[in-house]
């Protein structure tokens, strides 16, 4: 891929603020930075440009809550006309113990990836991706599960006990965190990262041809704002423990580097979840095997449930 135009979500602080620092250093020309607050973003890329001593950064206000903040972000892409090599959504959070639903009636940890299918799809409408580009969005391990602390829920069994066995349904309460959803925020981050992933799988399908997209988790790299409204089992127990772990741990700096490494994967690999190797949260990314990952039915159910939430769909390649 040519160093061309990237566009980073979330660089306000940790691992897209690293990101959006390494993109600058490998020579990329432009770099959107976003953030929700456009003082907050502004204040990011005066830094980043400090820091990097290039003037690439564009700082863009992108709040992925709000629908209406998407299209302003998406019109200035347009008006500027020159479409984006590399599109890395990176922006995500850990939930609090009180439950957040916006304004859209979308859980708060779910929230971006509605934001970031309205960015996509809007990107993709306009012909705003360039016809190699790759898509990086920011998964975690607890997706595929086995991680302390988290759970994700069993899709087709909740389908099965609540929704007459229609997943769409069912991955849309689990958006919307209800009804028949207990708010648990751990396990609502679980969901909202499998969702992901699933959605990963789905968008393969329907991109041209040139295109990939990848869910990517960046592993464990603490020194960031991630689990700020956590609760204190995740704060005060998990994350010191695993601090004292050899190798459980990374830097924000070789965390970001996972989403650039796999943006030069190939087409090959497209609508796959990469993270850590089971039971490490830190070393070399792989694809993820596990057979709930690949259930095409609820890939496919997911897709239709953000279609739905966020009232924005695109022209399948595949129908
Ligand atoms: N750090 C880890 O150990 C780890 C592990 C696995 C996965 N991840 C994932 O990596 C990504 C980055 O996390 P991080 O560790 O860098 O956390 P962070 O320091 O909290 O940064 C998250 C960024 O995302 C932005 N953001 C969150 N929700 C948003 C929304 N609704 N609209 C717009 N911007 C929003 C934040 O902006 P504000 O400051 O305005 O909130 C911030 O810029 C997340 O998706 C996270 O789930 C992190």
């Amino acid at each position: 891929m040519e160093h061309s135009i990237a566009l980073v979500t979330g660089t306000t602080s940790g691992l897209g603020y690293a990101a959006a620092r390494i993109l600058a250093g490998e020579g990329w020309r432009e770099i959107f930075a976003t953030g929700r607050s456009l003082a907050l973003v502004q204040e990011s890329a005066a830094q980043l440009a400090a820091e990097t001593k290039r003037q690439v950064f564009t700082p863009l206000e992108l709040d992925l809550d709000k629908p209406s903040s998407v299209q302003s972000a998406l019109a200035e892409i347009v008006k500027r006309g020159r479409p984006i090599d590399f599109l890395l959504l990176n922006a995500g959070m850990v939930p609090g113990k009180k439950r957040v639903l916006t304004a859209a009636g979308v859980e708060a940890s779910q929230a971006p990836l509605i934001g970031h299918h309205q960015l996509t799809v809007g990107l993709l409408r306009a012909n705003l991706l360039s016809p190699n580009a790759r898509i990086v969005i920011a998964g975690a391990e607890p997706a595929r599960g086995g991680v302390p602390l988290f759970s994700y829920t069993d899709v087709p069994a909740f389908a099965a006990k609540y929704h007459q066995g229609d997943r769409t349904a069912a991955v849309e309460a689990l958006i919307r965190n209800g009804p028949n959803v207990k708010y648990v925020p751990n396990n609502a981050y679980a969901d909202a990262k499998l969702i992901i992933a699933w959605w990963v799988a789905a968008l393969a399908r329907r991109l041209p041809s040139g295109m990939a997209v990848y869910a990517v988790s960046p592993g464990a790299a603490t020194d960031t704002k991630v689990v700020r409204n956590a609760g204190p089992a995740l704060k005060y127990l998990m994350i010191p423990i695993v601090n004292l772990i050899p190798g459980m741990n990374q830097t924000p700096e070789t965390a970001a580097r996972r989403y650039l490494q796999a943006s030069k994967f190939g087409t090959d690999v497209s609508g796959q979840f990469f993270a850590s190797a089971q039971g490490k949260f830190t070393g070399p990314i792989e694809a993820q095997c596990h057979p709930h990952l690949h259930d095409r039915a609820s890939q496919e159910a997911a897709w239709q449930a953000v279609v739905k939430v966020s009232g924005i769909d695109l022209l399948s390649r595949h129908p």
